[in-house]
C-alpha cells in the first residue's frame, strides 16, 4: 500500500515536472543493483535473529535496546564503519559476546556480510522493495529465501517458537498444511500474526501464497 502510494505521490510529481524535464527518481542513487536495502534486507534479518520476545524488544528490552525500528538500529551503527559498529561486532564476537547467544545459531557468513556492506554503505534508511512481479511463478528457493531472513531467527533449533521450525522443506510444508503458515501471513482466522512485529511487504507475502497454490514444488 506504502509504495503504491508512493508511485502516485511520484506520478504527480512527473505530472508536474513533465513541462521542465526535471529527472524523476530521487532515491534511485539509493536502491541502485548492488545497493543494500534497509527495509527489504537489513531490517526483517535483526527483527527475526534479534527481537524475540524476551530479547532486543519493547517494553522489556535487554540493555533497553529495542531493535524494531532504524532509530534502535542506529544506537548501535557508526555509519560508514562496521569495525565500530557494535552492532556489527557481536555478530563475529566469540564467547559470551557473541549475538544472538546460544542455543540461538550465530548469522550466516553472507549474513553477516550483507549487514556488513549496509554499514559501509553509510547505513541508510532505504526502503527500495517497490519492483514486484505478481505473476512470477515462485521456487521452493525463493521462498526458503524470505524464510532464512524472516523467520529463520526465531523458528529453529532446539527450541523453535511455537513449536514450528522452518529450517528444511519438509517442516516447510508440514507448516504450511498443519500450522496454518499462510494465514499467520496475514494475522488472520486466529493466526497470530507472522512476523510478530508486523506483516511482511504483499511482494513477499505473494511469493510464499504463489508457491502454496502451485502445489509446493521442491
Ligand atoms: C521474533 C520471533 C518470530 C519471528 C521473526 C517469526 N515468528 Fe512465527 N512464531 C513466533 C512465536 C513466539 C510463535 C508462537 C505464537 C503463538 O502461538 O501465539 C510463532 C508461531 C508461528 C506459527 C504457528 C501459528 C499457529 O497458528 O500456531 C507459524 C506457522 C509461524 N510462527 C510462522 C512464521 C513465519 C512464516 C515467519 C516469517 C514470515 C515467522 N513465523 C516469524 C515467533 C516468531
Amino acid at each position: 500500500m506504502k509504495t503504491l502510494f508512493q508511485s502516485l505521490a511520484l506520478c504527480s510529481l512527473i505530472a508536474m515536472a513533465s513541462c521542465t524535464h526535471i529527472p524523476i527518481d530521487p532515491l534511485d542513487s539509493d536502491c541502485d543493483p548492488g545497493t543494500v536495502d534497509f527495509t527489504t534486507e537489513i531490517l526483517p534479518l535483526i527483527v527475526s535473529n534479534c527481537a524475540m520476545s524476551g530479547c532486543h524488544v519493547s517494553p522489556d528490552a535487554a540493555d533497553g535496546l529495542d531493535l524494531t525500528s532504524y532509530a534502535g538500529i542506529m544506537e548501535e551503527v557508526k555509519p560508514g564503519d562496521p569495525n565500530d559498529s557494535e552492532l556489527f561486532e557481536v555478530l563475529t564476537e566469540t564467547g559470551d559476546d557473541l549475538m544472538p547467544p546460544p542455543p540461538s545459531a550465530a548469522l550466516t557468513s553472507s549474513q553477516i556480510a550483507v549487514i556488513r556492506m549496509w554499514i559501509d554503505q553509510g547505513a541508510k534508511n532505504t526502503d527500495c522493495g517497490g519492483d514486484c512481479d505478481t505473476t512470477a511463478a515462485t521456487t521452493y528457493t525463493d521462498v526458503a529465501t524470505i524464510i532464512a531472513s524472516q523467520c529463520l531467527g526465531c523458528h529453529q533449533g532446539a527450541q523453535p517458537s511455537g513449536g514450528v521450525d522452518l529450517s528444511t522443506y519438509s517442516m516447510v510444508t508440514f507448516a504450511v498444511s498443519y500450522q496454518n503458515l499462510t494465514n499467520t501471513l496475514h494475522g488472520i482466522m486466529q493466526s497470530p500474526q507472522m512476523p510478530p512485529t508486523g506483516a511482511m511487504s504483499d511482494c513477499n507475502i505473494g511469493i510464499i501464497n504463489r508457491w502454496v497454490r502451485s502445489g509446493m514444488p521442491q
